[in-house]
């Protein structure tokens, strides 16, 4: 059993990781400045929505593995192994802004004891070069006599899978030019029988993007493919089956719709780029990635324009708000965008999600919130699926359609069956379904001409 802390204990990679090592038997503090979060976690109340959670921290609270603190004083002193997973958001250039692992690093350094030897795991996702400064930073802050080593160890999990995703890892990424500590870091991480990558701090930090960077290449990759379908008279959805079958290439992340989002692909990818930039780089992939991404959304809104025949004074329904299902994380979330350009467009909208509501109250202060997937279709012109949840395979067409002044589905992540849709009496609109389109397939003449529902 070690001693732990966990630094940012209270966000979504900290707390998945400060209950996940309280379950796999250790010690653990979880450390945050955020203290309404800290106050409700020791309370046995998990303040985001993750699979799990819940049952877990309670067990660990209750067990007195864990318990969570504002205070540095308390938490660092103890511990051998402290991580540090605090947010790496984006400024506005696209670079990675440090003030939250800078600030964390100072506060680290000075609560080390003298007589000690600590490893500090640098969790968070950081630009190539940031162990050195960490290091630098502890070093400047410790008391003398006060020994530590930093370990990089990026984070692959993804949010609704929090807790899978840490104790099945793929494998283990450590970076350091200290065997000693990597053992250390290593023997927290045996129990899971992973496959461990023991390697430098550069090569570490640079995997964290690069995985990130060819994911969401996937995801541009096959959005643009799906504007070419919708001008060839293609169907992506069986053009990314045809190649995600070869085993080079995979069915995953191959899923055209209304783009990628959340608090990692958008801002990794933008920070890889600067890194690029800043190296003497032109990284022309990267940015057309981005560009396709942002594309996406657009794309998706102006063709409910086309088929609307305007937004201005319609009603939309919006299903899904989270940038994913699984979570209630809005940061970055393509739904959140699609909405801000419907109702730039002088529409209205009411949207449901099955977990972010609370979070989007005040996100989306002019939205109507919803808490039944039904009533977001309440005088709709059309619904707008944003979101995969898995729930919204289930609803019920025949319901819906009768709720909505309109009959457009607009589908923004290839979820339904476009023939159950349109056997309910709706019109069915995909992304990239170019073969279900005669009217859009190159060549053919155009006979599709926008229909809007009269206001009832
Ligand atoms: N969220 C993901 O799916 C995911 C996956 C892999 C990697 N990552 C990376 O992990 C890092 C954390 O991401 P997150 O989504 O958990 O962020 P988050 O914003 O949810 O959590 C960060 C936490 O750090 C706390 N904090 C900020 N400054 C602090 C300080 N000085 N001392 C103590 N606590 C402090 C905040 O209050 C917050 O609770 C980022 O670098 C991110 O890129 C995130």
């Amino acid at each position: 059993m070690t001693p732990i802390c966990v630094v940012g204990g209270g966000g979504y990679v900290g707390l998945g990781y400060a209950v996940a090592l309280a379950e796999l038997g250790h010690s653990v503090v979880g450390l945050d400045i955020d203290a309404a979060r800290v106050e409700r976690l020791n309370h046995g109340e998990s303040p985001i929505f993750e699979a799990g959670l819940p049952e877990m921290l309670r067990r660990n609270l209750d067990a007195g593995r864990l318990r969570f603190t504002t205070d540095y004083a308390e938490a660092v002193p103890g511990s051998d192994v402290v991580f540090l997973c605090t947010g790496t958001p984006s400024l506005s250039d696209g670079e990675a802004d440090l003030r939250q692992v800078r600030a964390a690093a100072a506060s680290i350094g000075a609560h080390l004891q003298p007589g000690t030897w600590t490893v500090v795991v640098n969790k968070s996702t950081m630009p190539v070069g940031t162990a050195e400064l960490v290091a630098a930073i502890v070093a400047e802050h410790a008391p003398a006599g006060a020994e530590f080593a930093v370990v990089s160890n990026p984070e692959f999990l993804r949010e609704g899978r929090v807790l899978h995703d840490i104790l099945h890892p793929d494998r283990v990424v450590l970076g350091a030019d200290d065997d000693k500590a990597i053992a250390a870091v290593s023997d927290l991480y045996e129990p899971l029988g992973a496959p461990i990558l023991k390697t430098d701090h550069r090569s570490a930090e640079l995997i964290k993007y690069a995985a990130n960077a060819f994911l969401a290449t996937k995801i541009s990759f096959i959005n643009d493919i799906a504007r070419l379908c919708e001008r060839m008279g293609a169907d992506v959805t069986v053009v990314a089956a045809g190649i995600g079958a070869d085993e080079r290439i995979g069915p995953r992340f191959l899923h055209a719709g209304i783009g990628f989002g959340g608090s990692c692909f958008p801002k990794d990818v933008g920070a890889l780029t600067r890194m690029a930039e800043g190296a003497g780089l032109h990284p022309g992939l990267l940015r057309a990635v981005l560009e396709i991404n942002r594309d996406a959304g657009r794309r998706f809104v102006a063709r409910a324009d086309e088929l609307l025949g305007g937004l201005d004074g319609c009603q939309i329904g919006v299903w899904g708000l989270a940038f994913k299902e699984g979570t209630d994380d809005l940061r970055d979330s393509p739904a959140v965008s699609v909405i801000e350009m419907l109702i730039e467009r002088g529409a209205s909208v009411r949207a449901h999600d099955p977990a972010a509501l609370a979070n989007a109250a005040s996100r989306l202060p002019d939205i109507t919130l919803c808490d039944d997937p039904y009533a977001v279709a309440n005088g709709a012109d059309a619904i707008a699926l944003c979101t995969p949840w898995p729930e919204y395979k289930e609803i019920d067409l025949a319901r819906l359609k009768s709720a909505m002044r309109g009959d457009l589905l607009l589908d923004g992540r290839n979820m339904l069956d476009p023939a159950r849709v349109e056997a309910a009496g709706l019109r069915y609109e995909g992304i990239g379904r170019g073969s279900r389109k005669p009217s859009l397939a190159a060549g053919a003449p155009s006979n599709q001409a926008p229909t809007r529902a009269q206001p009832a």
